[in-house]
């Protein structure tokens, strides 16, 4: 596949391959775009089947991470890094991963990057042997930020479905009580709502049943409990015709990457007067946290940001209604404007951007 002219290529400004021969890394680091402020994004590590799937996949979440970023309210450019697994390579999982942090400080701060798919903390700790520009190794807490910024969204969600945004007396329905989910739960039920949940781990439920009261739903019917909002913080992918048709409630929100399996699904959704908070806007506490380890912002301001999640949803929900647009089509549509006046801004010299601000 050539990169300029794959399907999420989107004008990236930067896509640069990396080997290095002593311990077999191969790995792609896409910038979508690099503004005043660097680019963020996750490094991934993954068997991918071919070269093409890893650069589809690196500019895909690459350019999702500058959607993500704008609709935080951030203005951090989108990256993202994929590393080719490779059975010979992983074999010392340390050097691979000091040889990425070289790779990394290449961009000399231009790129921050983190935990992703495969990776975990002790990887991190490895590449930043070799680059200062890695986060999630501070005392910031990307999970508990991401769990309080899907409450924000629910209550968002909740808000434009039923007038109010009080969840007591509300039934929620959380998929997966991992990091995420179980701080959504813990969440949830201290408003005075009444939380389903579904997990393959049985520990996590018998701890949100003991603690938060949880009614524990099977795994493969939690989408379709009597609940009014479905909150998936699982895996992807978990909104198909099928699933849809079978939601009870009108609200979904939750932190899950890629919940729709196809965007145009977004109507099925808009048909039945579900309201759907996107998941890269309802998924974007973590991202503030990664922002506050960078700019070392005080708490009280990461609390102005992620209450901010909700007033991003209410513009979105507007947007759509006044559109006839799906919820995920306008997030896209308000998403995309603010790239091309960023880009605009940027692209401007620096006269005119100073003429123009004044
Ligand atoms: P996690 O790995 O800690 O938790 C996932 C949980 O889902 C686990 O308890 C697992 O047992 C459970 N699970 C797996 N398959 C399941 C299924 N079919 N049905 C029900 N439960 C299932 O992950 P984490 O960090 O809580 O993230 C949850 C989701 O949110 C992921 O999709 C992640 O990509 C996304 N996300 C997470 C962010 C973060 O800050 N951790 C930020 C943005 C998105």
């Amino acid at each position: 596949m050539s990169v300029f002219s794959a399907p999420d290529f989107d004008h990236h400004e930067r896509v640069t391959f990396h080997h290095d021969q002593a311990t077999g890394l191969r790995a792609m680091v896409a910038i979508h775009r690099d503004w005043t402020l660097p680019s963020v994004g996750g490094t991934r590590l993954r068997a991918y089947t071919s070269e093409d799937e890893a650069i589809a996949d690196v500019l895909k979440l690459s350019r999702g991470m500058s959607y993500k970023c704008v609709m935080a309210g951030v203005e951090y450019g989108g990256a993202k890094a994929v590393i080719m697994a490779d059975d010979d390579a992983l074999r010392d999982r340390e050097a691979l991963f000091e040889a990425m942090g070289a790779f990394v400080d290449r961009f000399r701060g231009r790129f921050y990057t983190g935990v992703d798919f495969g990776l975990s903390v002790d990887d991190v700790r490895a590449m930043h042997h070799r680059t200062d520009y890695v986060c999630g190794l501070g005392h910031s807490d990307p999970a508990a930020a991401t769990s309080r910024g899907v409450v924000t969204a629910i209550r968002a969600g909740v808000r434009r479905a039923f007038g109010s945004d009080d969840l007591s007396g509300l039934r929620v329905a959380v998929q997966g009580l991992g990091k995420v989910g179980m701080g959504v739960a813990r969440l949830v039920h201290a408003a005075g709502a009444r939380v389903l949940a579904a997990d393959t781990n049985a520990e996590a439920l018998a701890h949100a049943r003991e603690h938060y009261g949880v009614e524990v739903m099977p795994v493969d019917r939690i989408h379709a409990a009597e609940a009014d909002v479905f909150c998936p913080c699982a895996v992807g992918g978990v909104l198909d015709e099928t699933t849809i048709g079978e939601l009870k409630g009108r609200v979904v929100a939750g932190a899950a990457n890629n919940q729709l399996t196809d965007v145009a699904l977004g109507s099925a959704l808009k048909a039945r007067d579900i309201v759907y908070a996107p998941d890269y806007i309802a998924n974007g506490g973590g991202l503030l946290a990664v922002v506050q380890e960078i700019e070392g912002f005080s708490d009280t301001e990461l609390d102005r940001r992620l209450a901010h999640i909700g007033e991003t949803l209410d513009e979105v929900f507007r947007d759509a209604e006044s559109h006839g647009l799906t919820t995920a089509e306008a997030a896209d549509r308000i998403a995309a404007a603010r790239i091309a006046a960023l880009d605009e801004r940027t692209e401007m010299p620096a006269s005119e951007a100073t003429r123009k601000a004044s």
